[in-house]
C-alpha cells in the first residue's frame, strides 16, 4: 500500500525528492506542484480551527535560535539519542532501538506479542538509561550488528539538532530550531502585553523545523526538515478551564488508556470528553478540549475516528516536568504513527526561560492580585505525517464513479490540491476562448482553478480524480447558447448545469458543504 501510495505521490506531483539530480538525500522531501497547494489548505484548515476560531493568536518566528535559548530549554543537554557503531562495517545504529528490538524478541517468545514489545521499547527509553547503561545492556543481551553480525563499540550520544554558527566569528554556535514551540515562549510576553494582559492566551505558528534524524526512513514519516502547527495555550493554573468547552463535552474520544497498555491491550476505549475530565484521564479540561477538537479536526480531513487513537503516555516515556501527553496515532501502512502529541508542559518552558534569562516572564493576576508563572497546553502537529494520513486515507484503487479504472483521491474538497478544474469540451468554435474566460473569473474570485484541453474529455476527467479534484466544469455548445456549463461531481461522476455567472458562486457552496456527489 505505501508504495503504491508513494508511487502516485511521486508520479502526479504531490511529492519530489529532494535534490533529485543529484541523489536524494534522505529524510528530505519537497512538495510538487499538487502537494504543495494541498499542503498550504492543510494548514490553513488548522489555522481556522485552531487559531481564528477561539481567537488565539498567531506569530512567526526565527528558525535559527542561539545556543542558550536552546540549553535553556534541555534541548542542547537532552535531545538526542544514543548512538552506536558497528566494528567492523561501521554502520551507526540507535542503541536503545536495539536494546529494545532484542528485548521485543524476548517478549515475543514468552508469546507476549507486540504490545509487550512496544511496552519493554519504552521502558528501554527511560531518561535513566544513558549510554554506559545501554552499553552494559547490549553486552548483557549480546546484540550484534543486525547487517554483519559485528560486535558494538560502545555507546555515545548524538545530538539531532543542526548546528552551525552564528555571523563570521567562530564561536557563537546556533542551532536550526528542533520545535517551532520556543520561539512561542520567548514572544509570549510582548504578545501577552499588546492583547490586553489576560489569560488564558493561545498563540499558535506553522513552520519549519529541524532534526538532524539517525537513520531518517519511511517516505514523510521520519524527515530531518519538516513542518509543525504548534499552539502553546497559556493558563492560570488555578483555573484550567477552557471557556468553549461546552462546545464538545459531548464529543466521543478514543484514548489507549495506561491501565489498558499496562495490561497488554492495545484497545482504545471511546470516553466523552467530559468523562474524560471526571475520571482524571486527562489532567484538565483544556487538554480534554483539545483531544476532542482535534478529533473534528482529523474526521473533517477524511480520517476516520476509528482509524485514529490518543495514547495517553506512560509516567516513564514523559519528561519529568510534564502533567501528561497523549499522542494521537494514526493507523497506517507503516503502522501506528503519532501525528500530534499534545503536551500538559506545565510552567517548564517558561520558568526555564525566567532562570536562564534572569527576566521575569511571570504576568500579574488582577483578580488574584498576584504574579504567577502561566501553566501551558501544547497540541503540536506534525504536517507532513498528517498529510501523508490524508493520501492513505483517501486513496481508492479504482471503483467509484463510471466503474472507473483509474485510482483516485476522495480528499474533502475544502483541502483538495485545486478547486476545480476548467475543461472546454472543444478546442474549436469559440469554446476554448469561453472556458478560458470562465477560468480567469473564477480565478480572480480566489479558487484556485486548473485549465486543461488537451485530450479526450474522459482522459481529462480522470487526471483530475487522479489528483482529486472535487469538480469539473465544461464548457460546451449550450455554454455559448444559454450562458450555462456543467459541473461534474468527483465521486459519481453526474453533473448538473449552472449558470456560469453563479459558477464561483455555486462552486464555494458546494465546498463548504463537502459536497462530492450531484
Ligand atoms: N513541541 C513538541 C515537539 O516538537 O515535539
Amino acid at each position: 500500500m505505501k508504495e503504491e501510495i508513494m508511487d502516485v505521490a511521486l508520479k502526479r506531483g504531490f511529492l519530489i525528492p529532494s535534490n533529485e539530480a543529484y541523489g536524494q538525500v534522505s529524510g528530505f522531501y519537497d512538495y510538487g506542484s499538487v502537494g504543495a497547494p494541498m499542503k498550504r489548505k492543510i494548514e490553513d484548515a488548522w489555522r481556522k480551527s485552531f487559531i481564528w476560531r477561539d481567537g488565539n493568536l498567531e506569530v512567526e518566528t526565527v528558525m535559527i535560535l542561539p545556543e542558550i535559548v536552546l540549553k535553556a530549554s534541555g534541548h542542547v543537554g537532552h535531545f538526542g539519542d544514543p548512538l552506536v557503531g558497528c566494528e567492523k562495517c561501521k554502520k551507526k545504529f540507535r542503541a536503545d532501538t536495539l536494546v529494545a528490538d532484542a528485548i521485543g524478541e524476548k517478549a515475543g517468545e514468552g508469546g507476549q506479542g507486540e504490545h509487550v514489545k512496544r511496552l519493554k521499547e519504552h521502558l528501554a527509553r527511560l531518561p535513566g538509561m544513558n549510554p554506559e547503561e545501554l552499553t552494559e545492556k547490549m553486552r548483557e543481551l549480546g546484540i550484534g550488528c543486525p547487517e554483519c553480525g559485528g560486535g558494538f563499540g560502545e555507546v555515545g550520544w548524538f545530538n539531532l539538532m543542526f548546528k552551525t554558527n552564528i555571523g563570521p566569528v567562530e564561536g557563537n554556535p546556533g542551532y536550526a530550531r528542533p520545535e517551532t514551540a520556543q520561539g512561542i515562549f520567548l514572544a509570549f510576553p510582548r504578545v501577552f502585553r499588546a492583547h490586553g494582559s489576560r489569560l488564558p492566551l493561545g498563540i499558535g505558528q506553522i513552520g519549519k523545523s529541524f532534526r538532524n534524524e539517525i537513520s531518517p526512513r519511511q517516505g514523510l514519516i521520519r524527515l530531518r526538515e519538516f513542518t509543525q502547527m504548534e499552539l502553546e495555550y497559556f493558563f492560570n493554573p488555578e483555573s484550567a478551564l477552557h471557556p468553549r468547552f461546552g462546545e464538545v463535552e459531548g464529543r466521543k474520544v478514543r484514548v489507549l488508556t495506561r491501565e489498558a497498555q499496562v495490561s497488554g491491550s492495545d484497545e482504545a476505549q471511546e470516553f466523552t470528553a467530559k468523562e474524560l475530565v471526571e475520571k482524571k484521564i486527562a489532567p484538565n479540561q483544556i487538554m480534554a478540549y483539545f483531544l476532542a477538537r482535534e478529533t473534528e479536526f482529523y474526521e473533517s480531513l477524511g480520517v476516520p475516528s476509528g482509524d485514529f487513537r490518543f495514547r495517553h503516555m506512560l509516567k516513564e516515556e514523559t519528561p519529568h516536568y510534564s502533567g501528561g501527553n497523549f499522542d494521537l496515532e494514526v493507523s497506517t501502512s507503516y503502522g501506528w504513527v503519532e501525528t500530534i502529541g499534545t503536551a500538559y508542559r506545565t510552567d517548564f518552558d517558561l520558568s526555564s526561560h525566567a532562570k536562564t534569562s534572569g527576566q521575569d516572564l511571570s504576568v500579574f493576576i488582577e483578580e488574584e492580585k498576584k504574579k504567577i508563572i502561566p501553566h501551558v497546553v501544547e497540541p503540536s502537529f506534525g504536517v507532513d505525517r498528517l498529510f501523508w494520513a490524508v493520501l492513505e486515507k483517501c486513496y481508492r484503487s479504482g471503483g467509484g464513479a463510471e466503474g472507473r479504472d483509474w485510482s483516485w483521491f476522495d480528499f474533502p474538497p475544502r483541502i483538495a490540491p485545486f478547486g476545480c478544474a476548467v475543461l472546454p469540451l472543444m478546442k474549436k468554435d469559440g469554446l476554448k476562448e469561453y472556458a478560458e474566460g470562465l477560468v480567469r473569473a473564477l480565478r480572480e474570485e480566489g479558487v484556485n482553478a486548473l485549465f486543461d484541453v488537451s485530450g479526450s474529455i474522459g482522459k481529462r476527467y480522470a487526471r483530475q480524480d487522479e489528483i482529486g479534484t472535487p469538480y469539473c466544469v465544461t464548457a460546451d455548445y449550450e455554454s455559448l447558447e444559454k450562458g450555462t456549463v456543467t459541473v461534474r461531481f468527483r465521486n459519481d461522476g453526474k453533473q448538473v448545469r449552472v449558470p456560469a455567472g453563479e459558477l464561483p458562486a455555486r462552486l464555494r457552496e458546494f465546498a463548504k458543504a463537502g459536497k462530492v456527489t450531484a
